[in-house]
């Protein structure tokens, strides 16, 4: 694509070029220039889809504490995805207890009893009696990387007992082995490191007793030690890293539905996920798995941290999902509420994550922060309360309680309401009201709906009040992976630029989906095990995110307002100094003509990047058919005044320098 210095003869066609060719169409002046978010466009995380464990979280062992049960799935038990092993003639017995548990909150564990050692070896010598996991579908591990294990392990008999731990692949081959010997009558944490001799992506974990007696087992981990940024209890690198290359300026987390649960007990209570992995909470996921917590506040909060974006809890605003119990979905009337007497204790623990987040080392909570590893605090600046719940009077109340108490405990930060899960309706009215009451900073909006919609609702926030509430979109979708849908989400985008005075953050929805394991249909990200499909919708997202301004500056591209299908706009990073110019075709048989006006700047370096990402409407990327659709990057010659045909099904990215380097 080249964009040539505007050629008058070119643009007499049309009616705007006439005007500018006339020069009837007003140059750029401050007066066309407003502040909009500089938080404009970052990230939603839900565990759902398998995003968190299984997903994003890097552990490999599933059901490593021995939790899973029947009323997350029907069929699992403490067993699931583990089986006996015994090698070489070994024999034994394994059995599920709870009497002495590693901690309370982890109450199951295995108990292996060992009662013959064989000398029939499978793998040169080996045999004993032990358990296999098969993790998430098996194990991706990459030779010469190292593994870190660990396991809880406790004697339950006289002498001290020989452990090895083993990688095998699926016919039995040995790929790995390391080991250790078990000593404590106490419950002590054992480690052992994993360094496969080959590449395999259905691996399996083998834990084997080799010498005779009686154990106890729990918390069986395995990590590789290359996690993002090598943290400890850390999270998938390659994942961790599509999502840091989007410079999203925030993360919202931990959900969605997942944040105000399947009923009271199924809430998700920031307090429960912190601290050592084998004392949290661990629960039913609402969206029929599990959850280990291992991915937790502290986790979010560091990852938040590692690539740059403020971190954005969303809490319960006292009541569950209006879906409780299988209403699912919009108009749900499941909803349940913490009993009033409770909620004195529930606004504190609201209260307590500001403490957690941000107060000194030597405060309660922040000493919790400063045990994890993270003695400076981590400058939460928004909290959200409530997640698209049902706005009814229980709802209402419980949500004023927390607002009230924590705008008076903390003025310093913005608290963010719900308006339901529509972009209009009763829930959405009521919401509203409620912000417009007790003036809410800003309120969040939902909306999954038809690529079409989005082209013809791009002037939805040009009416919305300057200087009053203002909106996080936080969660939003097109319903398809298709380039037709992530253009439309472009073009919308453009709009969403256009309002950043009253729009302050959006995030596409939701984020991530294991193939094969996903409860939503439409999402940015699939992966499997060892790979990972960036659709076209993270693209655009991605696009938007790493080419955010926080100026925006009307009238710089000069188009047919009446073309829907045609969509602009054009920011500026203060950071940089660089213009960003966004240009949407939506019509996917017609190249639109426009003209870039950049007469309102100074210092316009002549050598711009460009970045075009089209194709046809009905394409997709698969795990199978990587990157069918994906962005290209060129140098482009730009002048003050310049014209640029957009393509069929296009979003093109213009950024333009203003300083020298
Ligand atoms: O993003 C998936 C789900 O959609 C979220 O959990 C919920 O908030 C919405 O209904």
């Amino acid at each position: 694509m080249i964009i040539n210095v505007i050629s008058r003869k070119l643009f007499l066609s049309t009616a705007i070029i006439c005007c500018f060719v006339s020069n009837n169409i007003k140059a750029q002046t401050a007066k066309n220039s407003k502040k909009i978010s500089p938080d404009l466009f970052g990230l939603f995380f839900e565990d759902i889809n398998y995003a968190a464990d299984g997903g994003l979280y890097a552990e490999l062992v599933q059901n490593r504490s021995f939790e899973y049960g029947p009323t997350e799935r029907s069929g699992w038990n403490p067993l699931s995805y583990w089986e006996y092993a015994c090698l070489g003639f070994s024999y034994g017995q394994l059995s599920v207890e709870t009497n002495e548990p590693v901690h309370r909150n982890n109450p199951h564990y295995v108990v292996l009893n060992v009662e013959h050692v064989g000398h029939e070896a499978k793998y040169a010598g080996l045999s004993g009696v032990g358990m296999k996991n098969s993790g998430y579908d098996g194990m991706v591990i990459k030779a010469g990387e190292k593994y870190s294990f660990s396991m809880f392990a406790k004697l339950l008999s006289g002498k001290s007992i020989k452990m090895k731990v083993i990688l095998e692949s699926k016919s039995g081959a040995l790929l790995a082995s390391d080991s250790f010997t078990v000593d404590s009558k106490e419950w002590q944490k054992q480690t052992a490191s994993l360094q496969p001799s080959a590449s395999y992506d259905t691996a399996n974990l083998i834990v084997l007793a080799t010498t005779e007696g009686k154990l106890a087992v729990d918390e069986v981990s395995l990590f590789p030690e290359h996690t993002f940024k090598n943290r400890p209890n850390g999270l998938r690198a390659d994942l961790a890293q599509v999502l840091a290359d989007m410079k999203p300026k925030f993360i919202r987390f931990p959900g969605g539905c997942l944040a105000h649960g399947d009923g009271l007990n199924n809430m998700y209570r920031w307090e429960n996920t912190i601290g050592p992995v084998e004392q949290r909470v661990q629960q039913r996921n609402i969206w029929g798995y599990h959850q280990t917590a291992g991915l937790g506040y502290f986790e979010y909060f560091q990852f938040c941290e590692d690539i740059g974006a403020k971190p954005l809890p969303v809490l319960p605003a006292g009541v569950s999902c209006q879906n409780t119990g299988g209403t699912w979905r919009i108009g749900g009337t499941g909803q349940k509420a913490i009993p009033m007497e409770e909620m004195q204790a529930y606004v504190q623990e609201v209260l307590n994550l500001v403490e957690w987040a941000n107060g000194p080392a030597t405060s309660v909570w922040g000493a919790k922060r400063a045990a994890a590893g993270h003695p400076e605090p981590f400058h939460l600046e928004y909290i959200g309360i409530g997640n698209e719940d049902k706005i009814t009077p229980e709802f209402a109340e419980r949500f004023k309680m927390i607002f009230d108490a924590l705008k008076s405990k903390h003025p310093e930060i913005i608290i963010v309401g719900t308006v339901g899960p529509s972009p209009d309706g009763e829930d959405f009215d009521k919401g509203w009201a409620i912000a417009n009451e007790i003036k809410i900073p800003v309120v969040d909006e939902h909306y999954y709906t038809d690529p079409k919609w989005f082209i013809t609702h791009q002037h939805r926030y040009d009416s919305y009040k300057r200087n009053a509430t203002q909106v996080y979109l936080g969660e939003y979708a097109s319903w398809g992976n298709k380039l037709r849908n992530a253009i439309a989400e472009a073009a919308y985008m453009t709009a969403l630029e256009r309002n950043g005075d009253v729009v302050r953050m959006a995030s596409y929805a939701p984020m991530l989906a294991k193939k094969g394991f996903t409860q939503w249909g439409t999402d940015m990200i699939f992966f499997d095990n060892a790979s990972i499909c960036l659709t076209p919708n993270y693209y655009v997202q991605k696009l938007f995110s790493a080419n955010a301004g926080d100026t925006y500056v009307g009238n710089v591209v000069v188009k047919d307002d009446r073309d829907s299908a045609l969509a602009a706009s054009c920011v500026q990073d203060s950071k940089t100094g660089d213009v960003i110019v966004k240009v949407v075709n939506y019509d996917s048989s017609k190249t639109k003509k426009i003209v870039v006006d950049l007469s309102a700047f100074k210092n316009i370096q002549s050598n711009a990047q460009q970045i075009v990402l089209v194709g046809n409407a009905n394409a997709e990327n698969s795990l199978e058919k990587q990157e069918a659709i994906s962005p290209v990057e060129s140098t482009v010659t730009v002048g003050k005044k310049f014209n640029y045909d957009a393509p069929p099904m296009s979003l093109t990215v213009v950024r333009i320098k203003t300083r020298k380097l």
